[in-house]
């Protein structure tokens, strides 16, 4: 690793929430404090062994328990991954529905595990849409974890960057409008604050496997200075050397947040 790769203090990161200066990477550094994974290529990969996609969703649900176990065991704190986008509402209902399915059957299957592990799950996006049945399994597995402090595990369902900006903006607007928020006081830590991720530390490292190259609307304002890292894997056949791999390009960056090094 160059020397520039060490992550700046927080008091030199210019962009960085209050949230995000008041947890800095620990030292040890090179590593990633925060991961995010765009977790793409279930359907390719059903499609080349002649699969159903449901099956491709089914395996990818195994790549997710492998990666949640290989992150925790990296001594990586937080771990975000995009598991529906707010577009993906728009695939034919069947796919939907498989993908529903699995979601609940993941959380009651995995919940008891997840807390044994010490990892605490959050969901973040519009949960809502999914219905009542599935919105009390969500509330019931972030119960029973919360206690958790090993791994912090984020799940974006049903989630869109620009939603999310949006409704920050609507949220701070309706307070304006109530009279209990002065216009001059919306700074970036404000809005930060109306985000789904208030109070997390913004993503440093974001994996997008399947070969496909762009964000598809995932965490974009916190991923204003988020490391990309693509990957040529379909993500069912993701494990724990992907994801060291990734860690090491990390390592390998030189981050400067718009300043000059030297
Ligand atoms: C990722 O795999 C899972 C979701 C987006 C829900 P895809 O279903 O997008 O798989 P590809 O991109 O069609 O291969
Ligand atoms: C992004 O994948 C969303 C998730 C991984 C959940 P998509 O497959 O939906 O993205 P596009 O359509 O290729 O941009
Ligand atoms: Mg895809």
């Amino acid at each position: 690793m160059s020397a520039a790769a060490k992550p700046l203090g927080p008091a030199e990161q210019p962009l960085g929430t209050p949230e995000s200066a008041a947890e800095p990477a620990r030292p040890g550094a090179g590593l990633p404090q925060h991961i995010g994974i765009i977790m793409d290529g279930n359907g390719r990969w059903a499609a080349s062994r002649g699969l159903p996609r449901a099956l491709g969703h089914k395996a990818g649900a195994e790549a997710v328990r492998r990666t949640i176990e290989a992150t925790a065991r990296a001594g990586i704190g937080w771990l975000t991954l995009f598991a529906f986008s707010s577009e993906n509402w728009q695939r034919p209902a069947d796919e939907v529905r498989d993908l529903t399915g699995l979601m609940r059957m993941y959380l009651r299957s995995e919940v008891s595990s997840l807390a044994r592990e010490g990892i605490r799950l959050r969901v973040i996006g519009e949960r809502e849409r999914f219905g009542a049945e599935t919105v009390r399994a969500i509330g019931a597995a972030e119960t029973a974890t919360a206690h958790g402090t090993r791994l912090n595990l984020n799940v974006a369902v049903s989630y869109g960057g620009r939603a999310e900006i949006v409704a920050a903006a609507r949220d701070l607007a309706r307070q304006v409008a109530a009279g209990t928020l002065d216009p001059e006081q919306v700074d970036m830590a404000t809005f930060a604050r109306q985000l789904s991720t208030a109070g997390m530390p913004d993503p440093d490292l974001i994996i997008r496997t399947s070969g496909e190259q762009r964000l598809s609307n995932f965490l974009l304002w916190q991923s204003a200075y988020a490391e990309l890292v693509f990957q040529d894997v379909l993500w069912p056949d993701y494990d724990a050397p992907h994801l060291a791999q990734a860690i090491a390009e990390f390592a390998r960056r030189e981050r400067r947040y718009g300043l000059r090094v030297a």
